[in-house]
């Protein structure tokens, strides 16, 4: 059953909490996280970068979910962070996360956010482009501050969930091309800037990896401008990043390997292509986001109306649905679930649990085995830890679900669920609207 166990009341239980309990408490839809399995995985990738030997930053990538709490359980566990946006480093901030271990991404980073960063003097920032390398000179210019960059280079490969293809001319909103010319240009621009201090290069090939091929692909091709970019102008980073995207398990379709092997292969690699050169090891970074939280959530909601199809399907529909998991509507990513309240009942039905927004598409998962369930029964959906709460939104004007940490059989609430008066806070009257033309 994922992170969960079943009690001896026959109860789905997570961290040592029972659901039942959960959801007489906090109501439904709720996510809870079981935090002691995201500080097992934060653990896990570092003490495989110590195992090795590597001097290494562990940035979690907190577009997977981002939240004050969060955040401090990250600091907790000594990671660096990866923010993509003003908001996700207003977050860190509040959190009151070493700013030194901050890194902001990002396609299009406005001139705000910018300022913002260097405000906060934060780690680094990953440019992107020339038109944010060329206003990011002009904002330390006018600071007369210095910031250390790495600068996002796409390397050729687009990294499939069972496959990677090469793609000669890569077409991505991302990065600069690494082997067009782009990359070297942008290096030399960021190298005469006195303003800048280039830690390095970052890549990031995709999600829901499941194979090291594409990481060790990428690391190959970016070492092989590096060996070229030394000989000629005598450039070699002190930080490598090669992104996250380490896959998890989501159903029994899906098979990940261990996350230490993702490590192991691509320090290997980065490793073995130096070998021969004067070009030291570089620090090797990484930005995991689902792998860290993705399988240490779950979500429960309340079962209620059902609606037979004859000689088709059952729906059996909950509580939430697309507003708090977009994932199925627009990935159709796959999941397992359970009835909470009475997991080990024998399974007599196959049905299709139904989100109750109004669009056919709201479906969270189809053909589910489950016991024979009625309104009142609690259905968990695991995994749901990773671009769950993050994507969450308020189609149909539903409130999003609290959010709750478990570990040694205590519960925390650590996000509150929005009311009805949080959904029209930010709304004027016509009135009002009209008296200010
Ligand atoms: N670093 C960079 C630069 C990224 O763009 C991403 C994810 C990550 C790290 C973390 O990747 P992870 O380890 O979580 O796979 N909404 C989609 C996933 C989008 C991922 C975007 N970038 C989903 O729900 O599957």
């Amino acid at each position: 059953y994922g992170t969960g166990k079943v009690n001896d009341a026959n109860h789905l239980e997570i961290g040592g909490v029972d659901t039942v309990q959960l959801a007489a408490e906090y109501g439904t839809p709720l996510y809870v996280y079981d935090i002691e399995l995201i500080r097992e995985r934060a653990r896990g990738f570092k003490q495989t970068f110590e195992k090795l030997g590597i001097s290494a930053q562990v940035a979690y990538a907190s577009k997977a979910f981002s939240s004050i709490a969060m955040i401090q359980l990250v600091k907790e566990e000594g990671l660096s962070l990866d923010v993509v946006s003003g908001g996700e480093l207003y977050t860190a901030l509040k959190a009151e996360f070493p700013v030194e271990r901050i890194h902001f991404h990002g396609n299009n980073k406005s001139e705000e956010e910018l300022m913002m960063a260097l405000e906060h003097h934060i780690g680094c920032i990953v440019v992107d482009n020339f038109s944010e390398l060329e206003l990011l000179e002009e904002l330390c210019v006018f600071r007369e501050q210095k910031v250390n960059i790495l600068l996002r280079v796409t390397p050729g490969i687009e990294a499939h969930t069972h496959d990677y293809i090469l793609t000669g001319q890569e077409d991505s909103k991302f990065g600069f091309d690494l082997l067009n010319g782009q990359a070297e240009q942008a290096l030399k621009q960021a190298l005469n800037s006195k303003w800048m201090n280039v830690q390095g290069l970052h890549c990031h090939i995709g999600s829901q990896i499941f194979q090291t091929t594409g990481f060790v692909l990428a690391a190959k091709k970016i070492i092989g401008q590096l060996k070229k970019w030394n000989e000629d102008f005598g450039y070699q980073p002190p930080v490598l990043n090669l992104g996250g995207g380490f896959g998890i398990r989501y159903t029994e379709e899906d098979t990940p390997i261990p996350a230490s092997q993702y490590v192991e292969e691509i320090v290997r690699e980065v490793q073995n292509e130096l070998q021969g050169t004067n070009i030291p090891m570089p620090e090797i970074w990484i930005e995991p986001g689902r792998s860290l939280v993705g399988d240490a959530g779950i979500t429960l909601y309340k079962v209620g109306s059902e609606k037979e199809v004859p000689q088709v399907r059952k729906y059996v529909a909950v509580d939430g649905g697309m507003s708090d998991n977009i994932r199925p509507a627009l990935y159709e990513a796959k999941y397992e679930a359970v009835l909470a309240n009475r997991p080990l009942d024998e399974v007599e039905e196959t049905v299709s649990i139904a989100g109750k927004c109004c669009e056919s598409g709201d479906m969270l998962i189809w053909d589910l085995p489950l016991p024979k369930s009625g309104r009142g029964d609690l259905l968990a959906v695991f995994c749901t830890g990773a671009y769950g709460y993050s994507m969450a939104n308020n189609y149909n004007r539903i409130p999003r679900p609290a959010v709750v940490f478990v570990e040694n059989g205590e519960a925390k609430q650590v996000i509150k669920r929005e009311t009805y008066e949080d959904l029209v806070r930010l709304d004027l009257e016509l009135k009002e609207i009209v008296k200010t033309k």
